[in-house]
């Protein structure tokens, strides 16, 4: 397994495989790798030639009172565990390395960006979108691995690559969790033992809503069951299509996803489940 620090070395490398014709695979991660990143980097190594991780922690994704500086590392725990699942080459260049020369282009989905969790965080899907497109450029993958557990991201990727042609396919993986039912996160060890045994609520809630007849009845089920763990403090439950991510109400007869945001602590966590309304 190759490390890249440089733009130029990861291009000199995939420039040697695309001569010969081999498909490059690429999961963009923000590194502190746990099972979901892997399952993520499995499926890219079961359909490519190549799989290309990067790992960076992008400041242009979060805002000023974000956790940018506590936001979880571990390199060379990261490297090994890519070893590991034979992964041909890590791109993990320095914030200078990626941004240098004060940059002024950004790429934006200027509604997908300004709704739901975009208003919790002004910038957040801007900087995403502006990375990966950068990451795109840099590595040129054929296909591109990101996680459901992220929805609406997926959703800001989806619109970005059709909205502007790039040519690579967008690859979703479900969300990986925990034996508890708490979606895997790199942020998860930095809740409390207290609030770490509190937060597979968020899974809880998403169950027990799972096949409501209507909108309005889920999303009383979910806030009913948040609100029955007194240390979630919610900041969103919202429901929408789970294609457009736009308004729905009524009878759910068409898929529609639930989104949450539960801070526990000073830890946001997320979640998100799409709901089908048929009985099981
Ligand atoms: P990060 O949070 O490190 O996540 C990297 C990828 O792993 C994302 O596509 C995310 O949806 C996926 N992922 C995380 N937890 C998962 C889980 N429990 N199950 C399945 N997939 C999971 O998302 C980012 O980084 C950044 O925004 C990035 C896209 C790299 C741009 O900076």
């Amino acid at each position: 397994m190759q490390l890249c620090e440089t733009k130029s070395a990861i291009r000199d490398l995939h420039a040697t495989w695309r001569q010969v014709g081999e498909s490059i695979g690429l999961v963009p991660t923000m590194g502190y790798l746990h099972d979901g990143h892997l399952t993520l980097v499995r499926q890219a190594r079961a359909e490519n030639d190549r799989v290309i991780v990067t790992i960076f922690v992008n400041p242009t994704q979060f805002g000023p009172n974000e956790d940018l500086a506590t936001y979880p590392r571990d390199m060379d725990r990261d490297l090994a565990l890519l070893r590991a699942e034979g992964v041909d080459a890590v791109f993990a260049p320095s914030v200078v390395e990626m941004y240098d020369g004060a940059p002024e282009t950004i790429v934006e989905t200027t509604k997908l960006s300004r709704i739901l969790m975009g208003r919790l965080r002004p910038g957040h899907y801007r900087g995403v979108a502006t990375v990966v497109t950068k990451l795109f450029n840099i590595t040129q993958p054929d296909r591109a691995y990101f996680g459901e557990k992220d929805f609406q991201q997926l959703a800001v990727i989806r619109r970005m690559v059709r909205d502007l042609d790039m040519p690579l396919d967008v690859i979703s993986v479900p969300t990986v969790r925990e034996a508890d039912g708490l979606a895997m996160s790199s942020r998860n060890v930095k809740l409390t033992p207290e609030d770490r045994a509190a937060a597979p609520v968020l899974n809880r809630a998403l169950d027990t809503a799972a096949n409501a007849p209507t909108v309005a009845k889920a999303h009383k089920i979910i806030r009913d069951t948040l609100a029955s763990e007194p240390r979630a403090d919610i900041k969103s439950i919202d429901i929408r299509d789970a294609e457009t991510l736009a308004r729905v109400s009524g009878p759910i007869t068409r898929p529609v996803v639930a989104l949450l945001a539960v801070r526990f602590g000073n830890v946001l966590l997320i979640d998100q489940r799409v709901l089908t309304g048929e009985k099981p």
